[in-house]
């Protein structure tokens, strides 16, 4: 950290499922964060999958700009050793909620988790959300619908099981679409889809996220330690 900047506020998507979209959320948000002027470490924990490297790697090949500085990182540990100044850590964690994905997620000042609408999605989802609040994330947890299809009464159930369970809900959905597929492919992200009207979507969903973020209380230096 440099004089007079506040640390970096660390948001980190994690969820028990793979597949589910944190790794298109993180990488969503990194971009979002630097075409808005701040400086965001993409911080890849996914060491069996590499998403957000492999997926930067594309980005620079194909000269992509603002440039995202992406980088894999085995612990905690590793990244608090890490010559890092910047306004945002976006961690990208594997599925299966590990250990470090649970140590993560109680250092962080925001953890989104991403999950479908169907119970077989929400139930996992719920269940690590509790566990994660009683190793005291509680009140920085905030579930993000994801990968969503077109059915409005799903998406009603499933906001509603989310609030009866006591958890904060993101009041943006990220919808399915192929065209966020081929994006990601491509080393985009959010915003920078060329599909005019998934821009839209993507960067309500960047506001939505980034507010959140932006919400977030400083955490006190000695549990930012
Ligand atoms: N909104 C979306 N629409 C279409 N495909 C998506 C969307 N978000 C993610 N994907 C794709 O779904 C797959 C899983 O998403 P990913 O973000 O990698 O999940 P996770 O990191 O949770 O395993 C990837 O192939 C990704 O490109
Ligand atoms: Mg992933």
């Amino acid at each position: 950290m440099s004089k007079g900047r506040l640390p970096a506020k660390t948001i980190s998507f994690v969820s028990q499922k793979g597949g589910v979209g944190k790794s298109a959320l993180a990488r969503l948000f990194a971009v979002g964060a630097a075409h808005r002027g701040q400086r965001a470490l993409l911080a890849d924990f996914d060491l069996d999958q590499l998403t957000c490297v492999e997926w930067n790697a594309a980005r620079l090949q194909a000269a992509i700009v603002p440039e995202i500085d992406t980088r894999a990182f085995k612990s905690l540990k590793k990244l608090r050793k890490a010559e890092v100044d910047v306004d945002f850590i976006v961690a990208d964690t594997r599925g299966l909620a590990d250990d470090l994905t649970k140590e993560l997620a109680e250092e962080s000042d925001v953890v989104f988790l991403p999950t479908g609408t169907s119970l077989d999605d929400l139930r996992p989802t719920l269940a690590l959300a509790r566990k994660l609040a009683r190793r005291g994330a509680e009140g920085r947890i905030v579930v993000v619908l994801s990968k969503i299809g077109r059915s409005e009464p799903q998406l009603a159930r499933a906001a509603e099981a989310i609030a009866e369970a006591g958890f904060e809900l993101l009041p943006e959905h990220w919808p399915l679409r192929d065209g966020f597929q081929a994006d990601l492919d491509a080393g985009r992200a959010g915003r920078e889809t060329r599909n005019p009207f998934l821009r839209e979507v993507a960067e309500r969903m960047e506001e939505a996220l980034m507010q959140r973020a932006q919400a977030a209380l400083p955490r006190t230096s000695e549990a930012a330690e």
